[in-house]
C-alpha cells in the first residue's frame, strides 16, 4: 500500500512549532495507545530539546491494559513522564496536574532560587493529526477556564489558557505529521483512522487487520464473527462477509462491505481492547 503526505503542510506546522516551542517549559505530546511509535513523530525529540516532556497515553480505553502498561514502562525507561488517558473523560485530568508539577520540578526550582514565585508553567499539546488532542484540551481546560489575552514578551495573538494558578496551555495544539519511512507506520496509522480513508484500499487493510489479529488476539474474530481462525485472512473475509449478510444486488459477497465493517469495528473498541503495536518487537 502506498501513503503519500503533503511537504507543504509539514514544513508549515514545524516552522510554527519551533516558534511555539520557543515559549514553553513543557511539551505535553499526545500518542494513540494502540499505535504507540507509529503515532509519534520523532522530531519532536529534536523539536522539544531542553523542555520537559509529558506523554499522554490517550485512547488508552481502547488498548489493551497489559500492553498499556508495558508501553507506559517503555516511555518512562526512555525518560518521559507518562500517563494513560480517555481524553473524553475527566477522569485522568487531576493525575495530569499533578505530573506536569513533577514533571517542571527543575524550572520551578530554578525560578524560586532566582527570586521568582508563582510564575505558571507553560505547555503545550502537539500530536498528529486525529490523536485527540482538540478532545484532550477541551475536557482538561473545561469551560471554566479563562483565555489569557496577549501579554508582553509573548508573540503577538497567542492565546494562553489559565488552568489553575500553577498551569498555562497555549489554546492551538501543534500539529505533528506522521512519518512514513517504514510502510507499516502507514498501515497502523491506517487502523487506527488517522489517515483519510479515500487514500486506503480498504479490502487490503482488513486483511493486514485480520492477520494481525490472528497472530496476537487468537479468538477475537471467532467470537465475534463465528469464523473458523485457522485459514487464510482472505478466507476469513470471506466468512465475515457471509455470516455478516454483506452481499451485492446479484448475491455475491461484497467483501469492500465486510472490509469496512471489520475496520469500524475495530476502531470503535467493539472487537475489544486491543493494540497493534508491542514494546516487545522495539529496539
Ligand atoms: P485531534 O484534535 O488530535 O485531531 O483529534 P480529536 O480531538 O478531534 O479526536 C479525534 C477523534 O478521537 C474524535 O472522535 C474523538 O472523540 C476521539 N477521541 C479522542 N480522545 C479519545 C479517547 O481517549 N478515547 C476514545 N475512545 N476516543 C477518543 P470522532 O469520531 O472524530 O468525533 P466524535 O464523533 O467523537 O465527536
Amino acid at each position: 500500500m502506498h501513503f503519500q503526505w503533503y511537504p507543504g503542510h509539514m514544513t508549515k506546522a514545524k516552522r510554527q512549532m519551533q516558534e511555539d516551542i520557543k515559549l514553553i517549559d513543557l511539551v505535553i505530546e499526545l500518542v494513540d495507545a494502540r499505535v504507540p511509535l507509529s503515532s509519534r513523530n520523532p522530531d519532536i525529540d529534536e523539536l522539544g530539546r531542553q523542555k520537559a516532556r509529558l506523554i499522554l497515553m490517550n485512547k488508552a480505553d481502547l488498548a489493551d491494559e497489559e500492553q498499556n502498561q508495558a508501553w507506559a514502562a517503555y516511555f518512562k525507561e526512555k525518560g518521559f513522564f507518562v500517563v494513560k488517558l480517555d481524553a473524553r473523560t475527566k477522569a485522568g485530568m487531576k493525575t495530569i496536574s499533578s505530573v506536569i508539577m513533577d514533571a517542571c520540578k527543575e524550572k520551578i526550582e530554578r525560578d524560586r532560587r532566582r527570586g521568582i514565585k508563582n510564575r505558571p508553567v507553560r505547555a503545550m499539546v502537539v500530536g498528529i493529526p486525529n490523536v485527540g488532542k482538540s478532545t484532550f484540551i477541551n475536557t482538561y481546560a473545561g469551560k471554566a477556564c479563562a483565555k489569557t489575552g496577549n501579554k508582553p514578551g509573548v508573540t503577538k495573538g497567542k492565546q494562553w489558557i489559565r488552568l489553575n494558578k500553577n498551569v498555562e496551555l497555549l489554546d492551538t495544539p501543534g500539529i505533528l505529521w506522521p512519518k512514513f519511512e517504514d510502510q507499516r507506520v502507514g498501515l497502523y496509522l491506517a487502523f487506527v483512522g488517522s489517515i483519510k480513508d479515500e487514500l486506503l484500499n480498504i479490502d487490503e487493510l482488513s486483511l493486514e487487520l485480520i492477520k494481525i489479529l490472528q497472530a496476537n488476539y487468537p479468538g477475537v474474530l471467532a467470537q465475534r464473527y463465528e469464523v473458523v481462525e485457522e485459514q487464510t485472512p482472505a478466507k476469513v473475509l470471506q466468512e465475515i462477509a457471509g455470516n455478516r449478510n454483506c452481499v451485492k444486488k446479484g448475491g455475491e459477497l461484497d467483501y469492500s462491505k465486510a472490509s469496512a465493517l471489520v475496520i469500524d469495528e475495530f476502531r470503535s473498541g467493539r472487537l475489544g481492547k486491543i493494540t497493534l503495536e508491542f514494546p516487545r518487537q522495539q529496539s
